[in-house]
């Protein structure tokens, strides 16, 4: 029988790391987080001590709850405080080179049968796990931002990692407050950050070549799909660098689909990197930015909707995570008032492939290619819920 998690190590004292030293700190546990400067680490606590401040201004926590929560966060510029960790969660930029570096330090120093897993938002993790050596007790632990808020871990199984290790990820994200869904393989995007990946793609070509405005795709996603925050917006609030990151990784590993759109880089050249820097595509010394109502109504919002059904229909096809974990995923991963394949199931299958083909004819660009689960689906007459069969069964 394995020890419980009791104490672990957040390394990366980042907007994502200060947030999951935070959670594992809620939920008892004694944590240690590490980042290379005492500055970063002093950033990182003032950040903690605002957040729980504001969960118990809202009565969400109590004020004695919010003070040993604190206490039991030691942070540290030394990897050889770690020798009596149960578990790692590592949150340092994503860069290959970087997080084998750190892991063939967690590796040196915590005890031999402590689980490593790892943050990253698109890196593999078989990759990650082949630089130890108990690539059985390393798995994907990816949070959403921000980590204190968002309910969602996808849980991402590598090619050595052992049922016994998911098996205690996933009950630790459960004593974190959060839902846990299995990613079944270790593809590039997993699930939220796939779909979310080919939504920034299809509109970050929309304004690149002239087809809209951002503030009138953000109207629309905001007022018309009801999503939680606009999608230039988001792409602010994630950061525009870890962005950059992601959408390389997607346009590498799904090719013309995913297809990189440069209109991020100047302004990530000019250091404009979004909410963190006070600018990216919008201004937020102010505060969130805001967006106008009255352009809702200039922007097609089943152009990107049927954008995210079809990449989610195309991880439901390459047997990355359940239909129903996908729909969860996004729910709670992005704060999605429903999951695309509901969604799909819906407004129908046969509307969704025939939207997806207008635009391909179009436009000719790939990602407007209905994947074949689709066209299978249209076929055998599992047309969504009208029909009594889609991606669920009614
Ligand atoms: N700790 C404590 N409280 C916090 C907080 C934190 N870290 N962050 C925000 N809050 C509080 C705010 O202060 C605010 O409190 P108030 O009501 O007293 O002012 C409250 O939470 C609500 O926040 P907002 O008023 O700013 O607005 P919303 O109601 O829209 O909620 C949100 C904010 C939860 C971020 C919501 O907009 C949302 O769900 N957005 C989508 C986020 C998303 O998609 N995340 C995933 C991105 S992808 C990712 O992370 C993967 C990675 O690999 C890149």
């Amino acid at each position: 029988m394995s020890k419980k998690v009791e104490t672990v190590a957040v390394v990366g004292a980042g907007i994502m790391g200060h947030g999951i030293a935070q959670l594992c700190a809620m939920a008892g546990l004694k944590v240690y987080i590490v980042d290379i400067s005492d500055e970063i680490l002093d950033k990182a606590m003032e950040r903690i001590r605002w957040s729980l401040s504001k969960l118990a201004e809202k009565g969400k926590i109590e004020k004695e709850e919010a003070e040993a929560s604190l206490s039991r966060i030691k942070p540290t510029t030394s990897y050889e405080d770690l020798i009596d960790v149960d578990l790692a969660i590592e949150a340092v930029p994503e860069k290959m080179k970087l997080k084998k570096l750190v892991f063939q330090k967690l590796d040196e120093v915590t005890p031999k049968e402590a689980i490593l897993t790892s943050n990253t938002s698109s890196l593999s993790i078989t990759e990650i796990s082949k630089i130890t050596r108990r690539p059985d007790k390393v798995a994907g632990m990816h949070f959403f931002n921000p980590p204190q808020i968002m309910a969602l871990v996808e849980v991402i199984k590598g090619d050595y990692t052992s049922e016994e290790t998911i098996r205690r990820v996933m009950e630790l994200a459960k004593a974190l407050g959060k839902t846990p869904v299995l990613v079944k393989k270790d593809s590039r995007g997993f699930i939220v950050n796939r779909i979310l990946g080919a939504l920034f793609n299809k509109v970050f070509w929309d304004v690149h070549l002239g087809r809209a405005k951002k503030e009138e795709i953000d109207a629309a996603a905001k007022y018309s799909a009801r999503l939680p925050m606009g999608l230039f917006e988001l792409a602010d609030y994630i950061g525009l660098d870890v962005l950059a990151e992601i959408m390389r990784i997607l346009s590498d590993a799904y090719g013309d689909r995913l297809k990189y759109c440069p209109i991020i880089d100047e302004l990530i050249a000019q250091g404009n990197l979004g909410r963190k820097t006070g600018r990216g595509f919008y201004d937020w010394s102010a505060g969130r930015p805001n967006i106008p109502k009255e352009l809702a109504k200039e922007y097609d919002t089943s152009e990107f909707l049927v954008v995210a059904v079809n990449e989610a229909a195309w991880i439901v096809m390459d047997e990355v995570a359940e239909t129903k974990d996908v729909d969860t995923a996004m729910k709670l991963g992005a704060g999605w008032p429903k999951g695309p394949l509901e969604l799909a199931d819906e407004l129908g299958i046969e509307e969704v492939v025939s939207k997806l083909e207008l635009l391909f004819s179009e436009r000719g660009e790939e990602i407007y290619k209905p994947c074949p689960v689709l066209k299978d689906y249209v076929k055998r007459g599992w047309l969504g819920r009208e029909a009594g069969r889609g991606f669920y069964v009614y």
